[in-house]
Parts: structure tokens; C-alpha cells; sequence
């Protein structure tokens, strides 16, 4: 018997909520109110990583693109709003543009907005689970720059990464390369900062969670019994983000149901943060046989270009 993607995902999310203790993966944050709510995230004072990324990539803007050299088509992972890109799209000019997303309807608003500025570059949208292993077969003869910034590996396992950047280093097919944002660790009370803003708009893009859950399996979690938590594991070097049982709570969907207890949580999300030696030898062993690298004068966040020469 084969299941349905719905069904798939129907039995990861109550496998995650059956398990001890409870998780649920991050994909799960991004339906439409998420992926805004992500977005507001970024504008905040206190989540430097997208600030300081396109502080790197707008001041070595000429080096960066210099080692890109050109490229046949661009391929964005996690692209969002598809803003990120236009740097490149504009200096870069490359034939084709493929934008790859969890959340496809926000991805088709962002991709309208940007092929009416660049109307000469063929852009496609792809719905796309990049946890999943990526082909493209259509582009075998292309030069491919793969682009995945706003550190969004790091919400990744490190083994998982590494198996992303193989796959990614095979699609290369020995040219073009990956040009790829993470960031760094640093102080603890910085990190922990950036994801407990004082607006609350991380709180609620957490909290988010339960909702687009309810919407997915029909729970009946009651969002108002739910608090959000996050730290800096500095064994593990990841920013850890779970919701925690304020009271008592009996969540049902069809064919089941758990009891949480107060204070018993769900893991939502990792989100990895790499000493920069270490991220380079990973993007080595995954196959690619140059990284260049440029950061911030503080150190805070690099950005990478992993080619074959
Ligand atoms: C998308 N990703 C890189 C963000 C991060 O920092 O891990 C998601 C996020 N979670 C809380 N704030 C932002």
C-alpha cells in the first residue's frame, strides 16, 4: 500500500507527538501566517542573522560574484520571499532561476513580484521538502550556482547538512558550486537574544506551530495553553526552541490523542550555529574542492562559495 503525501505527513506529525520526548519538525512553521510571521522575524533589532548576512553579501558583493564567475541558472533553496537573490539575479544575470520552497503559495506572490523586475531571467517556482534528496536531471549540462542563505542549514543536524552539501556537490557535476550564509557561535546572551525578542513575534511564529498542526491533523491543540521556550544548548551548540504545557493539556486528533502535562514541552526547532573551521571542512569532505569565505568584522555570520577547481 502506498500513503499520500497527506497521509505521510499525517503520521509524522502524530509519530512526533507520540514520541518521548515530543517533536515536531520546523517545516511545520511555514503555511502562510508562519512564513510572515518568519518574516517580521527578520526585521527584528534583536535577529541579527539576516541583517548581518546582507551586510556581507551588499559589502563584498563584486569579490563574492568575481568567484561565482557565471552561471547558466541559479537555484535558491528556502527562498522565501525571493528577495535575497536580486543581488545576484542583477549581477549574475543568469538564464534561468528556480526558486525552491516549503510554502509554494507564498513562494508564487514573491516570484510574480520578482520576474516583473527581471523580466529577461525564466523563473520558475518549486514546492519542494529540501529535507528530502534533490535531482536535476534537467539541468545536468548547466552550469548550477546553488544558493541557501540565512543560515537555514542550521536548522539541519550536522550529519544532515553534510548529506545535503554531498547532494548538492553531485548536482554541481564538477562545476558552478554553492554559495551558502550560516551563522557563527558566538555569545551566549547574544544567541539567546535573537530568539526571545521582546515583541513577541518569535513567541508566536513557535506558537504558530499548533495552529497550522490543528489545521494539518485536526488536533485540537488550545494555543493559549502553550508557552514558547528557547536556549542556547551550548553542548550541542544549537539555539533550541519548544513549546511548553502551561497547565494540564489533553490535545485529541482523529484516532488518538496524548496528555501533556504542565511544563512537559514539544521540540520545534534547531537551529545550529558552527565555529567556522568546522563549516568549512564540511563543505570539503562533502566533495567541493574550493570554499572561499567572507565575513563581518565582529564575526558573527559567514557567507561561503563552495566550488570545484
Ligand atoms: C529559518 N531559520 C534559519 C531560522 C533560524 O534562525 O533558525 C528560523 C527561526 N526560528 C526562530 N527564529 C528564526
Amino acid at each position: 500500500m502506498t500513503l499520500s503525501i497527506q497521509d505521510k505527513l499525517f503520521h509524522e506529525i502524530i509519530d512526533g507527538l507520540q514520541a518521548n520526548p515530543a517533536s515536531i519538525s520546523p517545516k511545520f512553521f511555514y503555511d502562510e501566517l508562519g512564513s510572515s510571521l518568519f518574516q517580521a522575524i527578520t526585521h527584528l533589532e534583536e535577529y541579527y542573522p539576516t541583517r548581518v548576512e546582507r551586510e556581507i553579501m551588499q559589502s563584498k558583493l563584486s569579490q563574492i560574484t568575481q568567484a561565482i564567475a557565471s552561471v547558466d541558472v541559479i537555484v535558491e533553496l528556502g527562498a522565501g520571499n525571493c528577495e535575497k537573490v536580486r543581488p545576484l539575479l542583477e549581477t549574475i544575470a543568469p538564464k534561468q532561476y528556480r526558486a525552491l520552497d516549503i510554502s509554494a503559495d507564498f513562494l508564487e506572490t514573491a516570484l510574480a513580484n520578482l520576474h516583473h523586475d527581471y523580466p529577461a531571467i525564466d523563473m520558475r517556482a518549486i514546492a519542494a521538502d529540501i529535507t528530502q534528496e534533490l535531482s536535476f536531471p534537467d539541468l545536468q549540462d548547466q552550469r548550477i550556482l546553488f544558493f541557501y542563505s540565512g543560515s537555514s542549514i542550521g536548522n539541519f543536524n550536522p550529519p544532515e547538512a553534510s548529506r545535503l552539501f554531498s547532494n548538492l556537490a553531485r548536482e554541481c557535476h564538477g562545476s558552478g558550486g554553492l554559495l551558502i550564509g550560516v551563522d557563527l557561535v558566538k555569545d551566549i546572551h547574544v544567541l539567546e537574544r535573537a530568539y526571545n525578542d521582546i515583541l513577541g513575534v518569535t513567541a508566536a511564529f513557535n506558537l504558530n506551530a499548533l495552529r497550522h498542526l490543528n489545521y494539518l491533523i485536526g488536533s485540537n491543540f488550545a494555543i493559549r495553553g502553550w508557552e514558547h521556550y528557547a536556549f542556547f544548548n551550548q553542548t550541542l551548540d544549537r539555539i533550541e526552541m519548544h513549546l511548553r504545557a502551561k497547565s494540564d493539556q489533553l490535545v485529541s486528533w482523529p484516532g488518538g490523542h496524548r496528555q501533556f502535562f504542565a511544563g512537559e514541552m514539544i521540540h520545534t526547532e534547531n537551529s545550529y550555529k558552527y565555529p567556522k573551521a568546522t563549516f568549512l571542512k564540511m563543505l570539503q569532505e562533502a566533495g567541493f574542492t574550493q570554499v572561499t569565505a567572507w565575513t563581518d568584522p565582529e564575526s558573527n555570520f559567514l557567507v561561503c562559495f563552495a566550488e570545484f577547481k
